[in-house]
């Protein structure tokens, strides 16, 4: 079959037949009493519980591939059928197995848009690809520079909303960065920030673009970062190819248990209401930001973090190092292109951020008194 997963996917993988667990050859089903109806004989596991005191009726087994309750859940949320959607240990997760599934080690390479996520050129190191940048320019991208890539990378990575910048890049520029790689890229849009913005998702496009993949994750919004838990969208032909590279039992029953019940309708519903608070104390954030003498700029953001240009290298370090010592820690992202001076603050709860700007405002306050 001719698909844009088998053109552009390391060769060896076309024809490999993933590792047949034994959950992948008889998955247990979310349904338990089917399984109880079962004698599991088939997977070296013991056949009771361990006295561990946990809250899990079948922890003592292997978990399915890709547990029903999860899979189920996520296509509620997302609007997405399960042949789409691959469940995996964070987002980070499904970078890693993008790169190694369309990418040969030391020959191919991907394309990444600084300043971004840290992750993309990590995997890509990690593995032995290459790695292009085409800088973003004004935090959006640089669509010219990056139409003389097409048929030199295998993937690239669009991150929306941005981090560190915090921003979404426009639909148009999406758009158009799809159909100039047309066939001969995955063009991934990392959605980790999604819920800050839902409106702006583009897990829906993925019927009409075969090379797009959509990055989800359970560690911003839905408050479980502790879980490892996210998401990869995509065409079936996409998921089927990273399913062979994925390891055998990849989200662990406790994981799939407690991330189904953070997809249910009601908790949903406390995620939106922890979205709008976070944005109203991220507004509350860049109002105080932008009135400070020593802030140079503040980064307009669609996520759960501000990042902030001081005026120069000395007082990004001088607030960096009075808050460290107060034990209150930011991002210093000052090494990454085009983030001279530049800070990032995570939205953390209201008496955090008020600490924050306590600690920021004691630091000044004696130069401040003496000018
Ligand atoms: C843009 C982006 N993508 C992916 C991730 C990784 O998320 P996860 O915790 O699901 O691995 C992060 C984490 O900070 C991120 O900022």
């Amino acid at each position: 079959m001719s698909t844009i997963a088998n053109k552009l996917a390391r060769e060896e993988l076309i024809d490999m037949v993933p590792y047949q667990s034994a959950r992948r050859l008889y998955a247990s089903g979310s349904d338990s009493s089917s399984a109880q109806n079962k004698i599991w004989l088939n997977a070296n596991e013991a056949s009771g519980l361990g006295n561990y005191n946990i809250n899990s009726n079948s922890i003592n087994r292997y978990p399915d591939f890709q547990p029903d309750n999860l899979i189920n859940a996520y296509c509620a949320y997302s609007g997405l059928t399960p042949t789409n959607i691959l469940a995996t240990r964070g987002a980070d997760e499904g970078i890693e197995l993008i790169i190694r599934t369309f990418c040969k080690a030391y020959q191919d390479s991907i394309l990444i848009c600084p300043p971004t996520y840290g992750m993309y050129a990590i995997s890509a190191e990690n593995h032995g690809a290459e790695i292009v940048r085409v800088p973003l320019i004004d935090n959006q991208l640089d669509l010219d520079s990056m139409k003389t890539q097409v048929g030199q990378v295998k993937v690239v990575f669009l991150c929306s909303p941005g981090n560190p910048t915090g921003n979404l890049l426009t639909t148009e520029s999406i758009k158009t960065a799809l159909e100039l790689f047309g066939d001969t890229a995955i063009v991934v849009v990392d959605e980790a920030y999604i819920e800050f913005s839902p409106e702006n998702t583009k897990a829906s496009w993925i019927k009409d673009y075969p090379q797009l993949v959509v990055l989800r994750t359970l560690s911003k919004a839905f408050a479980l970062a502790g879980l490892r838990c996210g998401f990869t969208l995509a065409n079936p032909d996409i998921i089927t190819m990273l399913s062979k590279v994925i390891a055998p039992y990849p989200i662990s029953a406790p994981v799939a248990d407690i991330a189904s019940a953070a997809l249910a309708k009601a908790e949903l519903e406390k995620m939106r209401t922890r979205v709008q608070e976070t944005v109203i104390l991220r507004t509350q954030l860049f109002g105080w930001l932008n009135n400070q003498k020593w802030c140079a700029n503040v980064f307009e953001s669609d996520a759960n973090f501000i990042l902030f240009q001081t005026t120069d290298t000395h007082t990004k370090n001088f607030i960096f190092d009075c808050l460290k010592q107060q034990d209150i820690l930011i991002r210093d992202q000052s090494a990454q292109l085009q983030l001279a001076h530049c800070l990032r603050i995570s939205i953390g709860s209201e008496r955090e951020l008020s600490l924050l700007k306590q600690t920021i405002i004691n630091a000044f306050s004696p130069a401040t008194s003496e000018t």
